[in-house]
């Protein structure tokens, strides 16, 4: 890649005049203009039915994808959720890109799907595409406990947001895989959250999302397994995916700041009621209860279930199936571009670790086989480093205490450790043993019951709940008091 000159071509204004706001020229593809505008009323019902509930009429203040340059791409303005434009948007297109990896690597990008890739490519924009509305499900009623205006509009931001990447994979279904991409778009809607009969495909989509200390976990772990896989897509040698999650994860850093900056909020609170009560051992649980805190015990434990859960996500750890779509060049590793080695992997190796004979054991694995490993290892690196961020939050308030990412092999459902019982710190124990002790790992019904207690609604302009401290800025630099959702229209 480095020796070749890649020149972006002017980014295709985005057409707000056409019923379904693009830049991909919809209405030069009559076909394809009637699947999506007959799709586009089944989304809106979708959202009406299954988007946050009680809230459909509020103004909000949301910013609106008007062009793909990553600088300036987004206007704010107040707009009733089920008014909103969403539509489809793809990253410009680059003269002259090849395929970066893969037994294709060199060979010029494709535009079309390669006949021999193609339910291999299905597969992934429908696992993909599900996620999407399936998050949309897991939160719609959260509005009604919101902490602040302020936080009510970040959710709905990252529903309406995930309503479009739902459009991303659906336009990308109906554009390139004729009926059956029809139909798969079609199933996308017809999935729901958590329901028994036609759950969502991925475990972690199908958990409740109760109360907000959930949501800001699930937006700062779960949206950041979406970033990962973003990014290896974005590295797809199937140039319209590439250019798809590429405009989505310009989307998707605001997801994981909503994540980010929450749970930094609710620790914030937390220590600072601490300090005013002279409390200074996070183990005093009762006491910060009583104050109206959220404890830093039960937050660990949230941290070490949505982490599991996520790492879930990533598939078995050594995998054909990742083996196979990387050497397709249909998916890549995490930023692949910026890996120094031949992109082929055809005689490295990688350390796995994996469950032998009830032991952890770190193991050289042919490194297509270990794909996923590799890409789990790096979402723990990246959502480290955002729990290190949090920490530093106990330093500056001189309280011992620090956020810890569990051990990948505890509580897991998928892949390597699916069938072992493995505690935090990594230690393998009896099934009897690990249930004995799941409630200090593990959020218990007690933990809920009191976050659950904590969920009333704060809806004044400018005000917050008292389990957490308002933000540092306004969204769109707004000032402290500024209405960001209108309830009463
Ligand atoms: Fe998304
Ligand atoms: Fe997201």
């Amino acid at each position: 890649m480095s020796e070749q000159t890649t020149e972006m071509t002017p980014t295709v204004e985005v057409n707000y005049a056409d019923k379904i706001p693009n830049n991909v020229n919809l209405s030069d593809d009559r076909r394809l203009q009637r699947a999506m505008e007959k799709w586009q009323p089944e989304f809106i019902d979708w959202w009406k039915s299954m988007g946050p509930d009680g809230f459909q009429d509020a103004e909000v203040y949301l910013r609106t994808a008007v062009g793909a340059d990553p600088k300036g791409w987004a206007v704010f303005d107040y707009v009733k959720m089920p008014e909103y434009r969403w539509g489809i948007l793809l990253a410009p297109k680059e003269e002259g890109r090849v395929i970066p990896f893969g037994k294709h690597k060199g060979e010029p990008v494709w535009q079309e799907v390669p006949g021999e890739y193609r339910s291999m490519l299905k597969r992934l924009l429908v696992i993909q595409g599900d996620t999407e509305p399936a998050s949309v499900e897991q939160q719609r009623y959260l509005g009604k406990t919101c902490p602040s205006l302020y936080d009510l509009r970040n959710l709905f931001q990252v529903n309406v947001e995930e309503g479009r990447h739902l459009w991303a994979m659906a336009y990308l279904l109906q554009k390139y895989f004729g009926k059956d991409g029809r139909e798969e778009a079609e199933a996308l809607l017809n999935r729901r959250s958590g329901d028994e009969d036609k759950p969502r495909i991925l475990g972690a989509f199908n958990e409740k999302t109760p109360d907000w200390l959930s949501f800001f976990m699930f937006t700062f772990f779960t949206d950041r397994d979406g970033k990962m896989q973003l990014e290896s897509l974005a590295q797809s040698g199937f140039d319209p995916l590439a250019r798809t999650c590429r405009f989505m994860l310009t989307e998707e850093a605001h997801h994981m700041f909503v994540g980010e900056s929450g749970v930094g909020r609710v620790i914030r609170r937390t220590l600072e009621k601490m300090k005013e009560a002279g409390i200074t051992d996070p183990n005093e649980v009762d006491k910060v209860r009583a104050l109206g805190g959220v404890d830093l015990p039960a937050l660990q434990r949230k941290v070490n279930f949505h982490f599991s859960v996520t790492l879930d996500l990533f598939g078995a750890e050594v995998s054909t199936n990742a083996a196979n779509a990387f050497n397709a060049g249909i998916k890549g590793r995490y930023r692949e571009d910026r890996l120094e080695d031949d992109h082929q992997l055809l005689n490295e190796t990688y350390p796995v670790l994996r469950g032998v004979d009830g032991k952890l054991v770190e193991v050289e694995e042919p490194a297509l086989n270990a794909i996923n490993a590799r890409l789990l290892d790096d979402y723990i690196k990246d959502a480290s480093a955002g729990v290190n961020r949090w920490n530093k939050i106990f330093d500056e308030f001189g309280i011992d205490f620090q956020i810890t990412v569990p051990h990948k092999a505890f509580n897991r459902r998928v892949g390597e450790f699916a069938e072992m019982h493995v505690d935090v710190a990594g230690n393998v124990m009896s099934e009897a043993e690990w249930n004995a002790q799941a409630a200090n790992w593990l959020p218990s019904q007690a933990d809920e019951d009191y976050l659950l207690s904590l969920m009333k609604p704060v809806t004044e302009k400018g005000q917050y709940a008292d389990w957490i401290a308002p933000p540092k800025v306004g969204i769109d630099k707004k000032p402290g008091d500024f209405e960001y959702v209108t309830i009463e229209s």
